[in-house]
């Protein structure tokens, strides 16, 4: 089934470490405004894929289009300003910042940041950081870290580290969020906390989300489409109802072969 309205497309990605192909001819759509899920056994490429994605590797052959935009070669902060954010299994927070600082600082296109707009507008510059002040304690207060934010993240639980990191990506402003496994380790109350903001920032500012997320449970909750990834390869693709249906996820999952190997 072809999906329309999307935001990013890949065509035929491979990915090769030497001679391990991570990424296999991978050509899939995200649609715009939707929560699509990545699921597949372990060492199936799916990190790899989003490394890909967000520029960290280049590909071995294939493409990458973002708004209809050919980004395949661009670095990882060319893409991160087009609007593509990657939150990290493991959080990447500044360790001697406190929590607040660490949202603030996420912010995206600051306009300070380029030394003419700092010196023509003054004005703007100071607005701006008064808006992203605003929005960095809505984003806290969201998360639940409204009374934490002269701690540093030392001082935190695991599980609020986890939502500090996810707050760091929601200050860029994402357009397309990508999520490597935010429900890790973390508990049930938790993960539905997490997916709760994401379909909060979906539904109010059109955000886009490809996450990556083992419990079914949670994906047959919370996205609207899925793809299964095998051997570095899209096995199976489909709506939750079809997918957790079919029969040959099992398979994938029990390790077993399957027709297409
Ligand atoms: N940087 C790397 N160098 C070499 N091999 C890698 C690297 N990253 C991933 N791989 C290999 O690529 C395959 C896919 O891994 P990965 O994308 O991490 O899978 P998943 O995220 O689905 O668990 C695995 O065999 C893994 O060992
Ligand atoms: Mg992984």
């Amino acid at each position: 089934m072809v999906q329309n309205n999307s935001i990013l497309e890949t065509k035929n990605l491979v990915l090769k470490f030497g001679g391990l192909t991570a990424v296999d001819n991978v050509s899939l759509t995200i649609e715009k405004s939707k929560i699509t899920a990545l699921i597949g056994p372990n060492g199936s490429g799916k990190t790899s894929l989003f490394t890909v994605l967000s520029g960290i590797y280049v590909p071995t052959s294939g493409k990458v289009y973002f708004e209809g935009k050919d980004i395949t070669a661009l670095p990882p902060h060319k893409i991160y300003e087009l609007g593509i954010v990657r939150s990290f299994q493991f959080p990447q927070l500044f360790y001697k910042m406190t929590v607040y600082d660490n949202i603030v600082f996420a912010g995206r296109k600051q306009v300070g940041d380029n030394p003419l707009n700092a010196v023509l507008a003054r004005n703007l510059q100071v607005k701006q950081e008064k808006l992203l002040r605003e929005k960095a304690l809505e984003i806290l207060d969201l998360l639940d870290l409204g009374d934490h934010v002269t701690k540093f993240p030392g001082q935190l639980s695991g599980g609020q580290l986890k939502l500090l990191e996810l707050g760091r990506s929601l200050m860029a402003d994402p357009k397309l969020l990508l999520l490597d496994e935010p429900a890790a380790g973390v508990s049930p109350v938790l993960v539905k906390k997490i997916f709760d903001i994401i379909s909060k920032f979906r539904v109010e500012k059109g955000m886009t989300v490809l996450v990556i997320e083992h419990r079914l449970q949670v994906v047959e909750e919370f996205a609207d489409w899925i793809y299964v990834m095998h051997r570095g390869r899209i096995f199976l693709s489909g709506k939750p109802s079809q997918v957790l249906t079919n029969e040959q996820l099992l398979t994938v999952y029990s390790g077993g072969r399957v027709e297409n190997d």
